[in-house]
């Protein structure tokens, strides 16, 4: 099938390719945006051994020079300690401001290699290659790179263009149920902000069947990366209409902190939290009734219709910690039906009040 290319303009412009066998032939497509001589791959160990020697291979047979850092999969890792290796590797292998590095896995990778790549030297190029469904349609694009704290995640951050994203789909392959159906709640999350038609197609599948189509499913990452492309243009240093990529995030995080970030998925948590959220905007006239009832059957296609032990008024508190607070409000982000968001600021006691009437009539 023919490749698709998205183009992002934002303070940097570059082209996000989404088809299959990328990776083999990522060498001319990387040759085309850089004139570094030495690449820098950093990948976890489980990405490493399913495609690092195809992608070094493909860099080198372009003539560049390729050294690689490989650390232990998993969101631990997206620490200042592997920060600080990643450096000093870069350090030790001469690489200089005009050279580039390379993310190649999941969003872990992207997110930390980004702000390597935003500090080091004060800043060189990099590229992304990533290879979860999460990563394609959300992570790689748009430049929000950060690292966690023990406080919290991504609490330290820097907004950083990637020069080229390639997103080899054959890559999803490999990856586990549990993965896909973690990024499935945030393409049914585009569906909800953005675009109803979208969500209707997504409708049509389930897991099993939607890994199996192919062409829908490249279509389907296009479509949110066109979604998340619109969405960067229009307030790349999430201002104003960026938030709206955060449906479902405030109660979803809280979920995740209640769990410490162990017990459940990003997109798990980001599901129930859009559900929780629907449920109540639902209740109180500001989304159109059963908009609620086609979410949790739409999220149930994909075994993201879960419960959580929390009740919403437990989980409010933690919502005082969200980025979206600005002193006494908070911006809510609500979806008034099908593909049709908006982001509503109320008074934090509102918030808390409509939680916790909502818990109660739950
Ligand atoms: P991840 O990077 O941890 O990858 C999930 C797991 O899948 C890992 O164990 C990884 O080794 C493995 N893996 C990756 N590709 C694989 C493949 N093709 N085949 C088999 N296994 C593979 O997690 P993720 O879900 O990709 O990303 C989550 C991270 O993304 C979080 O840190 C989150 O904060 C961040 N994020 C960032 C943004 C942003 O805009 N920058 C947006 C959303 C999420
Ligand atoms: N993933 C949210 C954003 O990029 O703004």
């Amino acid at each position: 099938m023919a490749l698709k290319k998205i183009t992002v303009t934002a303070s940097g412009i570059y082209d996000v390719l989404i088809g299959g066998g990328l990776l083999r032939f990522c060498g001319g497509y990387v040759k085309n945006v850089t004139n570094a001589e030495k690449l820098a791959v950093i990948t976890d160990d489980t990405v490493d051994k399913l495609y690092g020697d195809i992608v070094v291979s493909a860099l080198e047979s372009e003539g560049f020079s390729v050294c690689k850092f490989v650390f232990p999969h998993g969101e631990q890792s997206k620490s200042t300690d592997t920060l600080v290796k990643i450096w000093n590797f870069l350090c030790e292998n001469n690489i200089s401001r005009s050279d580039c590095l390379v993310a190649l896995g999941g969003g872990v990778v992207g997110d930390i290699t980004g702000f390597a790549s935003a500090t080091y030297l004060r800043g060189i190029d990099f590229i992304q290659l990533p290879t979860t469904l999460l990563a394609q349609v959300d992570s790689s694009v748009g430049g929000k790179t950060a690292v966690d704290l023990e406080g919290g995640k991504n609490l330290v951050g820097a907004f950083k263009q990637p020069k080229l994203v390639l997103c080899d789909t054959d890559t999803l392959d490999t990856l586990s149920d549990e993965f896909f159906i973690d990024g499935m709640g945030e393409v049914i999350k585009y569906g909800m902000i953005k675009s109803e038609a979208l969500f209707s197609e997504l409708e049509q599948y389930t897991v099993e069947s939607l890994r199996k189509s192919k062409n829908a499913l490249d279509d389907i990452i296009a479509q949110c990366v066109t979604i998340k492309r619109d969405v960067v243009e229009a307030d790349e240093f999430d201002t104003g209409e960026r938030m709206l990529l955060n449906f479902g995030h405030t109660l979803g995080h809280s979920i995740e902190q209640y769990y410490n970030y162990t017990g459940i998925t990003h997109g798990k948590a980001v599901s129930v939290g859009m559900k929780m959220i629907t449920s109540v905007a639902e209740k109180n006239g500001i989304a159109e009734p059963g908009t609620y009832a086609r979410l949790k059957n739409c999220l149930d296609y994909y075994g993201l219709d879960i419960e959580v032990e929390p009740s919403m008024a437990q989980l409010a508190g933690a919502c005082l910690n969200d980025k979206k607070r600005f002193g006494e409000s908070i911006n809510i982000i609500v979806c008034c039906d099908i593909g049709a968001s908006m982001i509503k600021k109320m008074p934090v006691e509102a918030f808390f009040a409509m939680l916790s009437e909502a818990s109660d009539t739950h």
